[in-house]
């Protein structure tokens, strides 16, 4: 509690790592005009300024809410599970210990102790190895939806997510991307008061290419200029 009431600034002599990158240095994604594939969704300008994509460690941004690729015991684990652990200390692991686990598709909140974010949203993906089915579509919308929903009731305006499920759990990287960005597209469109900013925050040099050309399929720009007749 004491952590969660300190201000940003306030907060930055608890950090247990260094290197924090601040909100406002994360730049927005702006879509570039045009592409191969149809959009599969209508430009909606409310959500300009609403997305980035942010390529490195998770565990460094100074944002409000990061999202945790746990697993159901939420004890912690490999991955980026055992990199946000690692940076906010062994406290997170006490507050994680009180929840009683976390069911595939849900989310749970706590404090982000020693990590730069105020808050981790732990959720728990579908794990993928042997081929990914509805079930399996739905659990991994689920970790997106409830994590924002989580986020929104915390009145955190600005969430990172992890590319869920795609290491450890083995989902596809191809598949999971457009569960993710229609996701958030279709939360944003209801939802664009609540949040200032989503972050898709990537880690492999693959995953950065994927989501580059994914994005702008979810997020596009403006309409193409119509061929004047
Ligand atoms: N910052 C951002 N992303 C990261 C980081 C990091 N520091 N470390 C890893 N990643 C990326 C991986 O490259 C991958 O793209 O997070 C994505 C999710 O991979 P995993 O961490 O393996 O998570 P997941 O596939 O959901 O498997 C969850 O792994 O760590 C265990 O306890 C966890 O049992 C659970 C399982």
């Amino acid at each position: 509690d004491f952590l969660l009431s300190l201000s940003v600034k306030d907060r930055r002599q608890y950090h247990r790592t260094s290197g924090s990158v601040p909100l406002d240095d994360i730049p927005v994604w702006t879509p570039a005009a045009g592409g191969s594939e149809p959009n599969r969704y209508p430009r909606n300008e409310k959500l300009d300024q609403k997305i980035s994509l942010y390529s490195g460690d998770i565990t460094k941004l100074e944002i409000d809410a990061i999202v945790n690729a746990a697993n159901n015991s939420l004890l912690g684990g490999g991955g980026v599970d055992g990199a946000i652990h690692r940076a906010a200390g062994p406290l997170l692991k006490k507050e994680c210990a009180s929840l009683h686990g976390c069911e595939t598709g849900e989310a749970k909140i706590t404090c982000g102790y020693g990590l730069p974010a105020k808050y981790v949203i732990h959720t728990v993906g579908p794990i993928a190895q042997g081929g990914v089915g509805e079930t399996e579509r739905k659990a991994l919308r689920s970790c997106y939806k409830n994590s924002m929903e989580t986020a929104t009731e915390n009145a955190a305006r600005s969430v990172a997510f992890p590319c869920i499920s795609t290491g450890i759990y083995g989902y596809p990287p191809e598949q999971a991307v457009h569960e993710a960005l229609a996701t958030v597209r279709e939360f944003l469109d209801a939802h664009h008061d609540k949040l200032d900013r989503v972050i898709f925050c990537v880690f492999l040099p693959t995953d950065k290419e994927l989501y580059l050309q994914t994005l702008p399929l979810y997020f596009p720009a403006g309409d193409t200029p119509k061929s004047d007749s």
